[in-house]
């Protein structure tokens, strides 16, 4: 299967796609990860990436549209790949629709988590105290937040008229929106949308 997380910064994607990529057996692409691990390892990608993450806005379309091309070439994503993270703007979705055409199977669903802003501040504050991550300081996650609602919300409709969306409900245990998900998908199998 091919699937796309969507949804505001701290809805859950990461969490929900790790544990959906144990259940499918298909890796989990994480862009945020990959830009973070270039950081850390003071890369020439993470050296061009680091200042735009650390202030909430997106790295351009061209770099990210060339690094998710090299992933889900990567045998391990023959099979099937999670995206979290990817795509972020209708540039990019256009762009993935053309590197996937002709190249086996199209999506199967595209999750879009959402959860009420103020439970994702609460979440993102935590996790600041928790682990530090240096985009998750109050005024970023603001930055974040106001960059999804202008550049990546209108993938909902985007993918919706493709008939890709299915809308999951990310409050809750985790593994009650596990199970949510898990239901999501099982129409998309029914109604033939998978490979
Ligand atoms: P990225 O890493 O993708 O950050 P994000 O979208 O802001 O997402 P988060 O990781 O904050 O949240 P999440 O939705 O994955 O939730 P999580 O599971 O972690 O991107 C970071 C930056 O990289 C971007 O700002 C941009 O600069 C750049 N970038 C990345 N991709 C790009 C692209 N395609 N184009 C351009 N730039 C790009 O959960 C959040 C917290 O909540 C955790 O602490 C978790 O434990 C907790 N939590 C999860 N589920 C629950 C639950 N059910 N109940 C309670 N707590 C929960």
């Amino acid at each position: 299967m091919r699937i796309i997380f969507l949804g505001p910064p701290g809805s859950g994607k990461g969490t929900q796609a790790k544990l959906l990529s144990e259940r499918l057996g298909v890796p989990a692409i994480s862009t945020g990860e990959i830009l973070r691990s270039a950081v850390r390892a003071g890369s020439p990608l993470g050296l061009q990436a680091k200042a735009t993450m650390e202030a909430g806005e997106l790295v351009s379309d061209d770099l990210m549209i060339a690094l998710i091309r090299d992933r889900i070439a990567s045998p391990d994503a023959s099979r099937g790949f999670i995206l979290d993270g990817f795509p972020r703007t209708v540039e990019q979705a256009a762009a993935l629709e053309k590197l996937m055409a002709g190249n086996g199977p199209g999506l199967s669903a595209v999750l879009n988590l959402s959860v009420p802003e103020a439970v994702i501040v609460d979440r993102l504050h935590g996790r600041s105290r928790d682990e530090g991550r240096s985009d998750d300081r109050p005024e970023t996650i603001l930055e974040r937040l106001r960059v999804y609602h202008q550049k990546t919300e209108p993938l909902a409709d985007f993918y919706r008229g493709r008939r890709l969306l299915a809308d999951i409900n990310g409050m809750g245990d985790v593994s009650e929106i596990s199970d949510r998900i898990d239901q999501a998908l099982a129409v998309a199998v029914s109604s033939g949308r998978t490979a």
